[in-house]
């Protein structure tokens, strides 16, 4: 095995190797710029690694690795649409440094491109990949959807809560785990368990996605702080506020915008006298158990064990 940065690097090399169209400027400019900017590159690690892991050279796995990167990013201009999300890597937005319509097109850009990119060099397992990529894309789609239901609902419920990021998130993490062990010829059993791994990787990592909206530090985490709360959000957070605040702040404070930075506080405030920023590690925690747990199901090597154990629990601390 090798060091995340030995995988980042040849992610980011195959990146830098893409040769997209110079024009129409206005659909591959904001396309380069998000790209550009980088972004932890897990999922795309995360293949070449399983790749690695199930007995063949990582970079058999490196066209459907970008491809589930390209579809990240590209789910990631929508989202912020849909979030009026203005901050991200910590810089604008494409559709604030662009507009609305920017984001829309160039985002079915880079979600034709990840299709494209999948495709390359896939051989015979060309038709698993697609299924599997396309399972989940449909997936991704359908959390997202209830994501934005449950902002006009008070009684979403944390089983409904953990199936939609089930839906948005995890299954892309596990996705790419999947593709990585397809791509090495391993055994069904075995892209199972990794993909697995991932989905239970994924939902601690949203977890901490959402704990991060509210308590990260915006130069580090690279977005605005308190989205989620002004969005009405059904965070993990949120939900056990609802259920537990007795004076019922939280609930008078919900669908009201006029004063940001209070309403940002005063929920915070709730969080914290609720224990809700250790309970959530400790569920974090069990998320990734649970993980780990998949990793004894599959045949590899103990150093290969060992990467996704320690990137699973570097996963749960993460400030970025
Ligand atoms: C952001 O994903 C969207 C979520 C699923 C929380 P990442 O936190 O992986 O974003 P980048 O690619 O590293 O910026
Ligand atoms: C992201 O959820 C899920 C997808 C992009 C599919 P969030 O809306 O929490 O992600 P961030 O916080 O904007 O990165
Ligand atoms: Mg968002
Ligand atoms: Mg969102
Ligand atoms: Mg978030």
């Amino acid at each position: 095995m090798k060091e995340f940065d030995e995988y980042l690097a040849m992610v980011n090399q195959a990146i830098a190797n893409l040769r997209l169209p110079e024009r129409p400027a206005g659909l591959y400019d904001p396309i380069r710029y998000t790209l550009d900017c980088g972004g932890k590159r897990l999922r795309p690690v995360l293949a070449l690694a399983a790749c690695h892991a199930m007995g063949k050279e990582p970079m058999t796995a490196v066209h459907q690795a970008i491809a589930i990167e390209m579809f990240h990013n590209f789910t990631l201009l929508h989202d912020d649409v849909m979030d009026n999300a203005d901050v991200r890597r910590g810089r604008p937005t494409v559709h604030k440094r662009w507009n609305m319509e920017t984001a829309i097109l160039s985002g079915d850009a880079m979600l034709t491109t990840s299709t494209m990119l999948l495709a390359i060099k896939a051989g015979e397992h060309l038709a698993s990949a697609l299924d599997l990529f396309n399972g989940t894309a449909m997936n991704v789609y359908e959390g997202q959807q209830y994501d934005m239901d449950f902002e006009n609902r008070l009684d979403v419920t944390v089983e409904e809560y953990m199936e939609m990021i089930r839906l948005k998130t995890s299954v892309l993490l596990g996705c790419a785990c999947g593709m990585g062990a397809l791509m090495a010829d391993a055994d069904f059993d075995s892209q199972l368990q990794f993909f697995n791994y991932g989905v239970n990787l994924g939902l601690a990592f949203q977890l901490q996605d959402d704990y991060l909206d509210t308590y990260g530090n915006p130069e580090t985490f690279g977005k605005a702080i308190g989205g989620d709360i002004l969005n009405d959000k059904k965070t993990w957070l949120l939900i056990m506020a609802l259920k537990e605040d007795e004076k019922g702040i939280v609930k008078s404070l919900i669908g009201k915008n006029d004063n940001p930075e209070e309403k940002i506080e005063k929920i915070r405030g709730v969080y914290d006298s609720l224990g809700l920023p250790d309970r959530i590690h400790e569920l974090i925690r069990a998320y990734i158990d649970s993980a780990i747990a998949c990793l004894d199901q599959i045949n590899m090597q103990p150093e290969a064990r060992s990467f996704f154990i320690d990137l699973a629990l570097k996963s749960a601390t993460r400030n970025k």
